[in-house]
């Protein structure tokens, strides 16, 4: 299901009258009920929520913790996700039958997880099939549907996130022949590079025209990327990083990987959000650095390092909209719901994809 179905179904909405209410008040309520259900409440999250919410966390990770800790986390009653949808979705896969997670705001969603469906995805893997025989194993990037996933888990197939998908796609690459990577081609194309794979022996399936495009010989393909990628990422280029050398040829460029394979390569290094944290923790005192990923996160390793010289890799990037939707409002909302008994936002994934899906979760958790 997409975040839109999710939201056409959903009543979750907010009411008015949180947003006319002060900072201060919200946050002295969220302490409060979070003393009140000590440990029977658990708030994940993720390195891109905005400082108002991420005070608040109880843990915050990368993709991969997060999914760690949600499969650790045995005793709290309510996990309120600070992240978007595919996380919380993951979280409740992870998690016990007794044990509910909630996503403050529905709309949180991931544009990246919406460019695959599973209309798109039946119809390339016919073709796939078709072309290619029995040769793929299906892998997709933690950023996709929990439906996505449990088609990956049913073919064999294992999730990926950014930190660990070179382990991954080695572990794929034991199984079949070739690899459907979906829906990141960005993460995919360069990971396989990474792995030795030639940019040629890459081949991108594109979902709206259901068509693959191929450089080389059908023969000669190893990896199929799906033509998705995140818009956040997308928005660092080549003319950032030439910019930002000019002006300081001493500076170090740290990506995301979800950045395209030009911008990675002209990069000086690449990791996943908890990599960018530890490799900036590492660095020592003077250093300068640029950072290409989204800025809720950079503008907190700029203020927690006033020691070093840190900016963002593009100077007019914008946080990821859909991760903002988590706000302080929404946060205490979502944890008054549970208050009054009447959880709002609950994620629930259908017993028959759930199955499926931890599949490929699982497989991802093991080899890592
Ligand atoms: P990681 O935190 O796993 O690096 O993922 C980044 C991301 O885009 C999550 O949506
Ligand atoms: Fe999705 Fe990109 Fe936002 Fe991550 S940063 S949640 S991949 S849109």
């Amino acid at each position: 299901m997409s975040i839109l179905d999710v939201i056409k179904q959903s009543n979750d909405m907010m009411p008015e009258c949180y947003k006319g209410m002060s900072r201060k008040d919200m946050e002295t309520r969220v302490a409060a009920i979070k003393k009140k259900f000590g440990s029977r409440l658990f708030i994940p999250g993720h390195h891109y929520q905005k400082d108002e919410v991420i005070q608040f966390a109880d843990q915050t990770g990368d993709s991969l913790q997060l999914a760690q800790i949600a499969e650790k986390n045995k005793e709290a009653d309510y996990i309120v996700f600070c992240g978007v949808h595919f996380m919380a979705e993951t979280a409740d896969m992870l998690t016990g039958e007794q044990q509910t997670v909630i996503l403050p705001d529905m709309r949180a969603g991931c544009s990246m997880a919406d460019m695959a469906d599973m209309q798109q995805t039946n119809r390339a893997w016919e073709k796939l099939q078709h072309t290619f025989g029995d040769t793929i194993i299906p892998l997709t990037y933690v950023n996709s549907t929990a439906e996505i996933k449990a088609f990956v888990g049913k073919h064999g197939g294992a999730t990926v996130t950014s930190s660990n998908a070179k382990k991954v796609l080695e572990w794929a690459f034991t199984q079949k022949k070739r690899i459907l990577f979906l829906p990141d081609q960005h993460l995919g194309r360069n990971t396989a590079y990474d792995l030795g794979i030639a940019l040629e022996d890459m081949a991108v399936w594109d979902p709206m025209k259901d068509e693959l495009v191929t450089e080389s010989d059908h023969k000669n393909v190893k990896v199929i990327l799906w033509k998705g990628h995140c818009s956040v990422h997308e928005k660092f280029t080549p003319k950032n990083i030439h910019d930002v050398r000019e002006r300081d040829p001493d500076i170090q460029i740290i990506v995301h990987p979800e950045c395209s394979h030009e911008v990675v390569t002209l990069s000086d290094d690449s990791g996943s959000t908890k990599y960018i944290i530890d490799t900036i923790n590492k660095a020592p005192a003077g250093s300068k650095w640029a950072i290409g990923t989204e800025m809720n996160l950079v503008q907190r390793i700029i203020q927690e390092h006033p020691d070093k010289q840190i900016e963002s890799l593009n100077p007019d990037m914008c946080p990821c909209l859909t991760m903002n939707r988590i706000d302080l409002p929404h946060l205490l909302w979502s944890l008054e719901q549970i208050e009054k008994g009447e959880p709002s936002g609950v994620i629930k994934v259908p017993k028959a994809i759930q199955q499926n899906a931890l599949l490929a979760l699982n497989r991802m958790l093991a080899i890592t």
